[in-house]
């Protein structure tokens, strides 16, 4: 089989990763990938919101399966440009359909289909500047702080907790004035809920589902989960508080309640859901829902899972997710986000990267690099290396990927120290 997979970051590059360990896969393409991804296919230069030249190299590789790894094309409805063309069609797409993908897409749309179908999660009230006043009423309602979210995609920028109602409001207004343009046209405002999160993941063929690795990221750039929001500095597989008795809760008031309301509704959708999830006392409730896989929490939920990922994509596709079963490896995984200095602000790029062939017993997911023309491995993201370790215990997987972290080296790189400090 002949598998195109899309995307460019750290996700992908542990997609990659297992994709290619598959006796199902013939050849794997990645557009754009990056040096890492590299290793484990070819690097194709397209831009995934390009569907027509997505579409063409899928004619030209004699693409089977599509897997798309980023939100960006899903949501601008890749699924449904494939499945329009009939040189396309017979290509299997392994994310939602634009509908299905609405999950992540609007978030009104998300938190009006959770409250269709008694999915737990925060009260809430969608706003536009039509109807100011009464999200002003709702936040006078609310405790500090406040939750503002942007409808649409915001490059994981779009959500404000606010600590006064005063600033509350000018937020809201800024946001509905085009803080973060058409993306905040709408801004839901959200009862704000307390408690610990953690990343839930399926995969799904629109009937059945099979559970992935529960992960946890650590988002905030700065240790004790202090300074500002990252595209996350880290992840911890399994989490201890979501044992067997949260994870019964979870599937029966949230995962199936989820695949059977995309059913009721009529939204095809095979692929990934990502469910963001808040334990309050004991009980789950969804922050959000993602139609792809979080990252970094990917690089470690793909060295946990044990089973065959093309066979289990290849059942999702064809409709037979019931006729599979996952194995999941027992061990932790780990993985520590190597980045650089000034990120998520103002960083630099272009640096040397040294020290990946010193390294042993650990997986380096490449999230931004790139080779230079004569071939030397460079930085060229914030988000640059991902660490991936296994071990008996949480402390011995850290323990692994931090003496990895510190033979690799680059100009200015940073790291959080404090990966999993708030699980048992
Ligand atoms: P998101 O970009 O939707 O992942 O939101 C960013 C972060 O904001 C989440 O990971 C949560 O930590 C936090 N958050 C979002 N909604 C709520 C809420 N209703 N209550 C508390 N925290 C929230
Ligand atoms: N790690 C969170 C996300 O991928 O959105």
């Amino acid at each position: 089989m002949k598998i195109l997979l899309l995307g460019s970051g750290g996700r992908e590059c542990a997609i990659a990763w297992k994709l290619s360990q598959s006796e199902l896969l013939d050849k794997l393409y990645i557009a754009p990938g990056n040096a890492g991804t590299a290793q484990y296919g070819e690097n194709l230069a397209l831009s995934p919101v390009d569907f027509d030249a997505v579409g063409k190299a899928a004619l030209d590789k004699g693409i089977d399966m599509l897997v798309v790894g980023n939100e960006d094309p899903l949501v601008a409805g890749i699924a449904d440009y494939f499945k329009a063309r009939k040189e396309l069609s017979h290509v299997m797409v392994i994310g939602p359909s634009r509908l299905g993908a609405q999950l992540e897409g609007s978030k009104d749309f998300a938190k009006g289909f959770m409250q269709r179908h008694g999915i737990p999660t925060a009260q809430y009230l969608s706003v536009t500047a039509a109807t100011l006043e009464q999200g002003y009423a709702f936040l006078e309602k609310q405790r500090a702080p406040y939750v503002l979210k942007a409808d649409g995609l915001a490059a994981g920028k779009g959500v404000l907790i606010v600590p006064t109602l005063e600033q509350a409001k000018v937020e809201l207004r800024e946001m509905l004035g085009g803080l973060f343009g058409k993306s905040s046209a709408t801004v839901v405002i959200e009862q704000f809920l307390k408690g610990i999160e953690c990343s839930v993941f399926v995969v799904t063929d629109g009937k059945d589902y099979r559970l992935l690795p529960v992960a946890k990221d650590y988002k905030r750039v700065g240790e004790h989960d202090k300074g500002l929001n990252t595209g996350g500095m880290g992840s911890v597989s399994p989490v201890s508080f979501a044992d067997e008795a949260f994870m019964a809760k979870v599937k029966a008031r949230i995962i199936e309640p989820t695949i059977a309301g995309l059913a009721q509704e009529k939204l095809p959708y095979t692929g990934f859901i990502f469910f963001g999830l808040i334990n309050v006392e004991g009980d789950p409730y969804v922050i959000e829902y993602n139609c792809r896989m979080g990252d970094p929490e990917t690089e470690v939920v793909m060295p946990r899972l044990k089973s065959d990922l093309v066979a289990l994509l290849l059942a999702a596709a064809r409709g037979q997710l019931s006729t599979t079963t996952v194995e999941i490896d027992p061990r932790y995984a780990v993985t520590v986000m190597m980045v650089s200095g000034g990120y998520p602000q103002a960083y630099e790029k272009g640096k040397v990267i040294t020290g990946l062939d010193k390294v042993q017993h650990s997986i380096v997911f490449h999230a931004g690099t790139k080779r230079s023309p004569e071939g030397e491995l460079l930085t060229s993201g914030g988000r640059v290396l991902a660490v991936t370790s296994y071990g008996a215990t949480k402390q011995e997987a850290l323990q692994q990927s931090y003496d990895n972290v510190h033979i690799i080296d680059f100009d200015k790189k940073y790291y959080r120290r404090d990966i999993g400090f708030d699980l048992k």
